[in-house]
This record gives C-alpha cells, sequence and structure tokens, in this order.
C-alpha cells in the first residue's frame, strides 16, 4: 500500500546507482515503516543503451513522467543547465518532489527553484549535489542549525583530485590521469566543468548558501583551474615537500561584532590550486575524495572526508533525499485518509 513511485530523469552512473541503492538496501531500510520504493520510469537519450537496472521503463518523452500522476517523486541526475531547468520547474509547478545531484543547476537557479518548492510545500532536496557520498547537507542544515558557519575550506571536485594524486603519486601525466577518471565515471560528460574549477566553483556557491544563507553569483567566484599544471612543476615541487590541492575557499571577511551581520560583498570565495605542506590536512584527501573544513561559531573546527564523486557515492547521497521524502509522503497519506 505504502509504495512510492519515482521517475529517473536520466540514468547514467548516478542513475544506476540510485536504482542499485534501492534494490540493495532502501527496501530493507524502509521495511519497518512499511514503505516500498520503486523506479517506475527513466528519461534517457538512447533507450538500446545496456544499463544495470531491471523493471523500469525506459522513455525517451519527459512527458511520460511529467504527467504520470502516479510518479511522486522525480529525480533529476542527467545533469546540466537546459532542458533540465525546465523539467525541474515543471516537477515543481505540478507538486512533485524533485531530488537532484545538479551542482551547476543549483548554483545558478537554486534560489528561485527552493522558493517554488518552498511555496508549493514540497521538498527540493540535494544531497548529492556537493561533496559526492559526504552527508554535508543535512549536517550543515541539522546538525550545526544553531551554529554559523565562518569559514569553508575544502577538496570540492574528485577528479581533479583524482589527476592532482596521479600526478603526485604516479608521476603520470595531466592528460591520462584524467582519461582513468573519465573511465573511472567521476568527470563530468563535458571534463572542462571539472579542470577549469567551475564544478567545485557551484559546489562552493551552494555551500556559501547552506552556511552564510547567501547567494554568491558563480560568476563573483574567483576560479583558477588545473590545467597548465606541468609534471616538472609538480615533481619539483613534491621535492620541496609541498602537494599540490585545487581549494575552493569562502569566509566572511568582516568578522567584528558576532561575525553574524553578512552581506555579499562581506564574503570571498574563490577556487584555485594551492600548494600545501605534507602535513596539511587537505593534503591527506587522496584520489576521488573530497574534504571539508568548516570553522564555526560555537563548535570550532570540523572536518569531513570521503568519497566525492562515483555513482554508488552519489546515487547513495540521492537516495538519502528520496528515502527523507517517501517518509514525509508515507505520513501526509496516512494523515490524509485518517481525515477521509
Ligand atoms: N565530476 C564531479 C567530480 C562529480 O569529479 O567531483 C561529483 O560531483
Amino acid at each position: 500500500e505504502n509504495t512510492v513511485s519515482i521517475g529517473l530523469l536520466g540514468c547514467g552512473n548516478v542513475g544506476q546507482g540510485v536504482v542499485k541503492g534501492i534494490l540493495l538496501h532502501s527496501n530493507k531500510i524502509l521495511r519497518k515503516l512499511g514503505i516500498t520504493l520503486v523506479v517506475s520510469k527513466a528519461l534517457v537519450q538512447d533507450i538500446s543503451k545496456e544499463r544495470a537496472i531491471e523493471g523500469v521503463i525506459l522513455t525517451q518523452k519527459p512527458q511520460d513522467i511529467l504527467d504520470d500522476p502516479e510518479i511522486e517523486v522525480v529525480v533529476e541526475v542527467m545533469g546540466g543547465e537546459h532542458p533540465t531547468y525546465s523539467y525541474i520547474k515543471e516537477a515543481l509547478d505540478k507538486g512533485k518532489h524533485v531530488v537532484t545531484a545538479n551542482k551547476l543547476l543549483l548554483a545558478l537557479h537554486g534560489a528561485e527553484l527552493q522558493e517554488i518548492a518552498q511555496r508549493k510545500g514540497i521538498c527540493l532536496l540535494y544531497e548529492g549535489s556537493v561533496l559526492g557520498g559526504i552527508p554535508i547537507l543535512r549536517t550543515i542544515q541539522y546538525g550545526l542549525a544553531g551554529d554559523q558557519v565562518k569559514k569553508i575550506c575544502g577538496i570540492l571536485n574528485g577528479t581533479t583530485n583524482y589527476i592532482l594524486t596521479q600526478m603526485v603519486e604516479s608521476e603520470k601525466g595531466y592528460e591520462e590521469a584524467l582519461q582513468e577518471a573519465q573511465e573511472a565515471g567521476y568527470a563530468e560528460s563535458d571534463p572542462t566543468m571539472d579542470v577549469t574549477g567551475l564544478d567545485a566553483a557551484c559546489k562552493l556557491v551552494i555551500l556559501c548558501r547552506e552556511c552564510f544563507d547567501l547567494d554568491i553569483p558563480l560568476e563573483e567566484v574567483e576560479i583558477k583551474g588545473i590545467q597548465g599544471l606541468t609534471p616538472e612543476e609538480v615533481a619539483e615541487q613534491k621535492r620541496q615537500g609541498r602537494v599540490p590541492k585545487l581549494v575552493a575557499e569562502a569566509s566572511i571577511i568582516d568578522q567584528s561584532s558576532s561575525g553574524l551581520e553578512k552581506s555579499r560583498e562581506g564574503i570571498i570565495a574563490k577556487v584555485g590550486v594551492q600548494w600545501l605542506s605534507r602535513e596539511a590536512i587537505l593534503s591527506h584527501v587522496s584520489g576521488v575524495d573530497n574534504g571539508l573544513s568548516l570553522e564555526t561559531q560555537l563548535v570550532g573546527d570540523l572536518f569531513w572526508k570521503g568519497p566525492g564523486a562515483g555513482g554508488l557515492a552519489t546515487g547513495g547521497a540521492v537516495l538519502s533525499d528520496i528515502v527523507e521524502i517517501a517518509k514525509k509522503v508515507v505520513v501526509e497519506r496516512s494523515i490524509g485518509n485518517a481525515a477521509r
């Protein structure tokens, strides 16, 4: 009776990770609540492509999902700004809950989409959009609800961290390491998003919104990527005990008074390569992992590390949002039934 039907927009690495996660675990997790998750349809570009999913109807028509009254949760894992933006807007307008891992879309339109969701009384959740499998947004929203973050500093892109780690540890060239990251499914479909620092910048904008409650326009983030880094430079710095990391940082610069008075002008946000000593905490974040330090007013210094990209890690984060929504849907249904 308590079946929650899901429509997937996109069914690549992350989409298949979500379906696998549902088959592996979520029915077990939700059994005690009597909830079953069913991915009924998935929007794909190429129906004939082989995918590790069973029992899901594949379609090339977004309306098959957006107009389906049975589908209560739309999960967007196709990426990109267009046409994704209009699909998500339509889903929200139609009163469907939305889960997305799309950092570009959230950096550009997150505030507007969140406003629509709030107005409609539905959920727009996006745990998978930053730090891959590390459950950071829920930690900020719930765990740090009574605190104020003053500084964000982290490695927010798995692909570039993988490339940089390979360049240092295996003395591989940039191109070879990038190709490996693509083959492992870490990179964006257009890997320039990763290597130019744009992907990390989008994630920084989302974190600033969560931590500082401020919308920093993407174009106001100072961005420098990892292109142009040579094996010679890496080898020379390594001899001197330093490793390159693509670091994203944002902090409230005016920390006078309580530090709670914030304005956009009072925030510096930037992404760029930093040469860190081997003792620095972010130097220990290697391979596809992401790492994040937060400095907060009450708790002080916090640090997280874990898988920052990949179908299963990101799929797991997306699934955590689906589970949260499914619980809400089922509670609302039972309230509706009781009122009848
Ligand atoms: N391309 C992204 C990365 C995927 O490498 O971090 C996860 O957002």
